[in-house]
């Protein structure tokens, strides 16, 4: 299993651990968070999850292979079901507060799942990036709702058309990221942060979040889930992405010229 979880001292640890795939998520590792995420949101003890990764990634995105192999069905069919919309939803339904320590490159879902955490620290090595384009596909997790909103349609366009990384100081200028800390200090900072969390008044916090993401219209973002998710799915099939993905394993730039 490359999901480690722990809870500690009232904290809810979620740790992407499969270093030598970058981090990459599978869809079990998908499983297993949706699962940690929903047995936090569960346990009384727990007053705040931690998402992190590795020293130096916290993660490469969606595991390449399984988007070639094993596709996940668009909305409409068993979306619903599958292991990459649990954790969506899970994600977005958690009442308690999640906090992210990013701890690396993030990528693809590494950066969008972060527009759903409350507290979001980076390391000073972090790399953000959504290529959804580049790799013949279309944002997801209501980052078309949310990169737009947060910084404008002209740097959105950069982010999500044009797939360019950005520092972990942009993302705090745009407001994806909390602050910026040396990649030795990321979690301990986060962990801290979340302990916080333990001498707060929990009902309080739990209508609080919900105060504050009543704003950003939680029906809005879970009816774009699967609008996004039908178009992923049917990209996911396209001679594009097919040439994306093939190239990545072959460690070559993918040839668009033909299409
Ligand atoms: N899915 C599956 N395997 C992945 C992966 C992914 N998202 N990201 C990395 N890997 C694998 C590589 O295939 C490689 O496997 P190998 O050792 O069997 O050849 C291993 O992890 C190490 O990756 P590598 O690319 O050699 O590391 P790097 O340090 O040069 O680069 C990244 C790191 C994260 C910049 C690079 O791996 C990358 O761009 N990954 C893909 C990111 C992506 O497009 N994600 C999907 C977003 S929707």
């Amino acid at each position: 299993m490359s999901i480690k979880t722990a809870t500690h001292d009232g904290v809810a640890t979620i740790e992407i651990a499969r270093p030598e795939k970058k981090n990459a998520i599978t869809i079990a590792m998908y499983q297993a968070m949706a699962d940690a995420l929903n047995a936090a949101q569960a346990d009384a003890t727990v007053r705040a999850v931690l998402i992190t990764g590795q020293p130096g990634i916290f993660t490469s995105g969606n595991d390449i292979e399984d988007f070639m192999q094993r596709p996940p069905s668009g909305a409409g069919s068993d979306s619903g079901d599958s292991p990459v919309f649990q954790f969506m939803r899970a994600l977005i339904g958690c009442e308690k507060p999640v906090i992210a320590a990013v701890t690396g490159a993030a990528i693809g879902i590494g950066t969008t799942m972060l527009l759903h955490c409350d507290l979001v620290y980076v390391s000073d090595e972090a790399r953000l990036a959504m290529p959804f384009v580049s790799l013949g596909l279309v944002p997801e997790f209501a980052s078309s709702v949310i990169v737009p909103r947060l910084m404008g349609h002209v740097k959105a366009a950069e982010k999500l058309l044009l797939g360019d990384p950005f520092t972990g100081a942009e993302a705090v200028e745009c407001g994806i990221a909390n602050a910026v800390l040396p990649q030795a200090e990321v979690v301990n900072h986060a962990r801290r942060v979340a302990q916080r969390f333990n001498a707060l008044p929990p009902g309080a916090v739990g209508d609080t979040k919900k105060l504050l993401r009543r704003g950003e219209q939680t029906e809005t973002l879970l009816q774009t889930i699967p609008v996004e998710g039908a178009l992923f799915a049917e990209r996911l099939r396209s001679p594009e992405a097919r040439e994306a993905f093939t190239a990545f394993f072959q460690k070559r730039k993918p040839d668009f010229s033909k299409f």
